[in-house]
């Protein structure tokens, strides 16, 4: 097993003082990126101590300890999972061989390709969400959101790190430049389309850490599949955060439906925002709007690279081990959806091919057990309204359906129709001036805000009332 370092500048499990020079390096990256933590980082109570968990260990018995932390002291540290004796490559052209402990020199460009895109993600979202605490609903809430942001910032750091262990110089670039791009910088921007929106209120900072980390955990849960061990340790640990950002996106627009259903009811009317509410049909215009987005992150539905990566066994399918084929798909295939002339039909590709979709369905399937949740609630109030999730083809700008103009019940409309509808399908400037107005900040410990309802408990058993946050 691995030892903790807990005590080190850079804490780690990975045995930093063993390689000077790589703890040399790393020590000149940390600096860089205490400079941009505090310069994009969050923007308000950058220095109030707040209630964090931070990891400090792998193991199965806790990996986390929590504590009141003022975040520029959040220790960020290099956590690997403990490595699986004797691995063997999963899938791919090289199925059961070993795992490799170094980067094969021909997979090297491929590599540290897919840990740039996946790091940039990292820091790309404390970016966006760097206003949020302004306007935070609680202190519970406050506190959640400070939690996503410095386990995103330790995400950057585990992608960092192996970039600069496994790919010299090239690496440290890399890892540099990933503090250089900005989240919506005209001139450097973040390299995915999801990550250069702002994140303006808490309504999109719930549906973006629901469905955007959401994304991230499918990625990351292939590339824990990676022939490549110390990525696939990397990011088996990186998963156990993840959990909570996506607990925080489920919970977050659960209260906020909760809240809407309890001042219908009160009130006696759907129109709930005279009350300091959310209406339904708002809620369900920024799920379309969250949710396309994030689908897009998948890429198109036929990638060659996608492909090659797989063949290479660098990137396997979500719970690749799990399936029974043969994992090689060599002959196997599968239909992708394909827009012809001015209907939406199917074609049918390799499912070498059709990775990419075949991730994006996974992660359909996912989405829908947060909306089969939230619509019970709904049923339960005897609420005639059902969220629903959007057409694969609504609002894409990533693959075929690009350039086209799909309602959210999957049918393909001309521009005219488009624009007629939009408004009920999309956040109108006038929805999301109606959600920032409500976006009004809460800091007294146990108080909510009007449009969202309590969690059902607080955080690592402490009381909902728990300073959270000591401003
Ligand atoms: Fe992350
Ligand atoms: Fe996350």
């Amino acid at each position: 097993m691995a030892i903790v370092d807990i005590n080190a500048k850079i804490p780690n499990n990975v045995d930093l003082v063993g390689d000077r020079r790589l703890q040399r390096a790393l020590e000149q990256w940390q600096p860089k990126f205490v400079r941009w933590w505090e310069e994009l980082g969050p923007s308000v109570f950058a220095r109030s101590p707040v209630y964090l968990r931070t990891a400090v260990d792998v193991g199965a018995q806790g990996w986390a300890h929590f504590d009141h932390v003022e975040m520029p002291d959040y220790r960020w540290g290099i956590f690997l999972s403990d490595p699986e004796a004797d691995r063997r490559i999963a899938f791919g052209d090289q199925q059961g061989a070993p795992v490799w402990q170094e980067v094969p020199g021909e997979y090297r460009s491929d590599l540290r390709r897919l840990l740039v895109v996946q790091g940039d993600t990292e820091p790309a979202s404390v970016e966006q969400q760097r206003h949020l605490g302004r306007t935070a609903p609680s202190q519970y809430d406050l506190r959640n959101l400070f939690q996503v942001n410095v386990e995103e910032g330790r995400h950057l750091w585990a992608m960092v790190y192996l970039l600069h262990r496994y790919f010299g110089r090239d690496g440290r670039d890399e890892a540099d430049a990933m503090l250089d791009r900005h989240s919506g910088d005209p001139d450097n921007p973040r390299i995915l389309g999801a990550f250069n929106e702002e994140t303006p209120d808490w309504l999109s900072f719930f549906m973006f850490t629901y469905f955007t980390d959401r994304d991230g955990k499918y990625q990351l849960a292939s590339l824990r599949e990676s022939a490549f061990d110390p990525l696939s340790r990397t990011c088996d640990f990186m998963l156990k955060e993840e959990a909570h950002h996506m607990f925080v996106g489920a919970t977050g627009v659960g209260r906020v439906l909760a809240r809407t259903v309890q001042l219908m009811r009160d009130h006696d009317t759907d129109d709930v925002h005279p009350h300091g509410g959310i209406n339904l049909a708002v809620l369900q215009k920024y799920l379309n709007f969250h949710y396309s987005l994030s689908l897009d992150l998948f890429g198109a539905e036929t990638s060659t690279n996608a492909a090659n990566y797989f063949a290479a066994g660098l990137k396997g399918r979500f719970q690749e081990e799990r399936r029974n084929d043969d994992h090689q798909l060599s002959s196997a295939t599968r239909t992708v959806p394909e827009v012809v002339g001015n209907a939406i039909a199917e074609r049918e590709v390799s499912q070498l091919a059709a990775l990419n979709e075949t991730l994006r369905d996974d992660y359909r399937e996912d989405c829908r057990k947060g909306l089969d949740r939230w619509n019970r609630t709904l049923r339960d109030h005897s609420v005639g309204f059902e969220l629903v999730l959007p057409h694969g083809g609504f609002n894409r700008h990533v693959g075929t359906f690009k350039g086209h103009r799909v309602s959210p019940d999957g049918r393909l409309v001309d521009e005219a129709t488009w624009r007629a509808a939009e408004a009920t399908w999309l956040p109108t400037e006038q929805d999301r001036a109606h959600v920032q107005a409500l976006m009004i900040g809460v800091t007294e410990a146990g108080r909510m805000a009007s449009w969202v309802a309590p969690p059902a408990q607080g955080i690592h058993s402490q009381p909902l009332e728990f300073d959270y946050v000591r401003y």
